[in-house]
This record gives C-alpha cells, structure tokens and sequence, in this order.
C-alpha cells in the first residue's frame, strides 16, 4: 500500500533536506516534460510561477509514495474561471492577483469570530508537506505535494457553537484582479461548502504552497482548499471568507448545473457524470488511463464518513 501514515513524526522533525529532495524532484519533472514533448505530450502554456520557497515544513504526518506530476503541468495546465477558462489561462493572466497582504474572515456559527491577516492566521500552524492524489471532475488526475496544515485546527480556533453543522468557503471578488468575473461564466464570487465532519477529517488541509514553494497564483495562492477524495472543483482557490453555517451552503457549480454537480462531489467511479464516464482518469503526463478507485483512493480513511448515505443520490 503506497499510502502511509505517520502519526510518529514530531515538529522537531522538519528537514532541511526536504529543500534538497525539492530540488531533486524539480529537475527530474523538467526531465520528464521534455521528455514529453519528444514524446508528443502537448507542451502546456508559459507558467507565470515565482520560485518563493517556503521555510519550515515538515514531512506530512499522511504522505503517498507515488511519482509526483511535473511541476511544469500541474502549474500550468489549471483551472482557475477568475483568470480565464482555458487550461493555460490562469498561469498567463494570474499575474494581476495581489496576495500580500491577504486576510480571511472567519465567521458564522463561531464563538469567536473575526478577520485576520494571512501571517496570524499561519503562526499556530506548522506547515506540513503532504502528497497527495488529485482527481478533476473532467477525467485527468495529479500526484502534488502540497504544503499546508488541517483545516480543522484553524476551525478548532474560533471555536465552533453547537449549531455549526457546514462550512462555506468563498474566494475574492475584484474583477480587477480576477478580470475572468467581469464574465457571466459563474455566479461570482466562486464558493464552495464541506459538511463539518468533512471540513474537520484530518486529510483536508488548508494549502499555501506546492512543491516547497509559495502557491502560485494560478493554483490559488494564498490559500486553497484542498479534500483528496473530492473532485477538484471542490478545491476552492484565493479563499477571502469561510463561514460556519447550520444550512447546506451554496456552491458555485452545483447552482450553476445542480444535475452535474453535486454538493458531495466524492470521487466515484460508478457514477458517471451525465456528459462522460468517471470510471477511468489520465495522469497529467501520462498516456495510459487508469482505473478511477473510489474516493480516489482514500476509502480505507473517509469512506465511513458516509455509512448508509445513497452515494448515487448524494453525489
Ligand atoms: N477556485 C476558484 N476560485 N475558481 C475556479 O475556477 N476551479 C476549480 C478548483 N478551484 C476553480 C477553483 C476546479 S474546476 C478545479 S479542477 C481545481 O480548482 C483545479 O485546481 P488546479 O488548477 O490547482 O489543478
């Protein structure tokens, strides 16, 4: 099983080393793109990602051994509607979203609500690296390493009232930065939701680098969400605002085709999308497809969030 956990590793484990295996890791995805492109691979658009390595980080308490994607594509082949909805745009038009300073307002069904500046809100946490499957709703798949810290301890902080049962998460809104809102794609600003219990399971994290660096800003810097057994779309980027609420929240793509996208979104294999099959994905770099496996492999440690939930109907 290439999955591990590691509940053994203590802070005074952060490695520097880690910048070394970094280093390691971006020259072999250089290797692996070039070799792509010989190969017939489509080269991906210029990638506007400034190298910030971030300091500090831990190997990730829960880790996957598996090849990781080319920096190269997972930067440059994005989602991001804000920024353009070509694969290629966000990394061309990104250049415009100011990150710092950045604050989040954190409020809702919380006894201690409040708004708070990026550096505050990360002093607590110490940041993890933590690789992890990736799987988009249109049937390619990732392999990341992320660096961040579980969501749950930041909500654990403005601690929660009884009735706080979801969280809402909402990303900025200045079609000055993000000119893609000038556009009717979505319903801005982009938004997205998680029950509590999915919002507080310990493989969901807050993300603010990738790959030992600073997000860039086509994969959501400062802070995105990111919820391994989910299809991508629920990773929602550049977040401003996460609420505590006692109702199901709305979300962007859900309210925008409610037949297609579900609030859950879990990776499922047999439930198709009503446009294509999901039973099959293709790694960014790779030509060969691969069995989807349900909750994109992380059954053993989420599938029992859901016991006796119609995952059809829920999806
Ligand atoms: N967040 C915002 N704000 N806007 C978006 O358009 N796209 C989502 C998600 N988060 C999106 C977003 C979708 S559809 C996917 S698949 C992932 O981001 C893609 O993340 P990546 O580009 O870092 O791979």
């Amino acid at each position: 099983m290439p999955f591990r956990w590691n509940p053994e590793l203590q802070s005074q484990d952060i490695t520097p080393e880690s910048w070394f295996r970094e280093r390691r890791r971006l020259l072999q995805g250089a290797a692996v793109v070039g070799a792509g492109v010989l190969l017939g691979v489509e080269p991906f658009g210029e990638v506007t990602a400034k190298s910030e390595p971030l300091s500090d980080v831990r190997p990730g308490v829960v880790t996957l051994d598996e090849a990781q994607t080319p920096f190269k594509d997972a930067t440059g082949y994005c989602n991001f509607y804000e920024l353009g909805s070509g694969k290629e745009d966000p990394s061309r038009h990104g250049g415009k979203l100011v990150t710092d300073p950045w604050s989040v307002l954190i409020d809702g069904e919380v006894a201690r609500p409040g708004s708070v500046s990026l550096e505050e809100l990360l002093k607590p946490h110490p940041l993890e690296e933590r690789v992890y499957r990736m799987r988009c709703v249109e049937a390619w798949s990732m392999v990341i390493p992320w660096v961040g810290f579980p969501l749950g301890d930041l909500l654990k902080r403005f601690e929660p009232t009884p009735k706080a049962r979801y969280v809402a998460f909402e990303t900025l809104h200045d079609p000055k930065q993000l000119p893609g809102q000038s556009r009717n794609v979505l319903q801005w600003p982009y938004r997205e939701g998680l029950r509590l219990d999915e919002a507080m399971h310990p493989l969901t994290i807050l993300a603010v680098g990738m790959y030992g660096q600073r997000l860039p800003n086509q994969n959501g810097a400062p802070l995105r969400l990111v919820v391994p057994w989910k299809y991508g779309f629920k990773g929602i980027k550049s977040i401003v605002r996460i609420t505590l609420t006692e109702q199901q929240p709305v979300t962007s793509w859900n309210l925008q085709a409610p037949e297609e996208y579900g609030f859950f979104a879990n990776v499922n294999p047999e439930v198709p999308h009503p446009r294509w099959e999901q039973s099959s994905e293709r790694r960014l770099g790779e030509f060969r497809r691969r069995e989807t496996l349900p909750f994109n492999g992380y059954a053993a440690q989420v599938a029992s969030l859901y016991a006796g939930m119609d995952l059809a109907r829920y999806f």
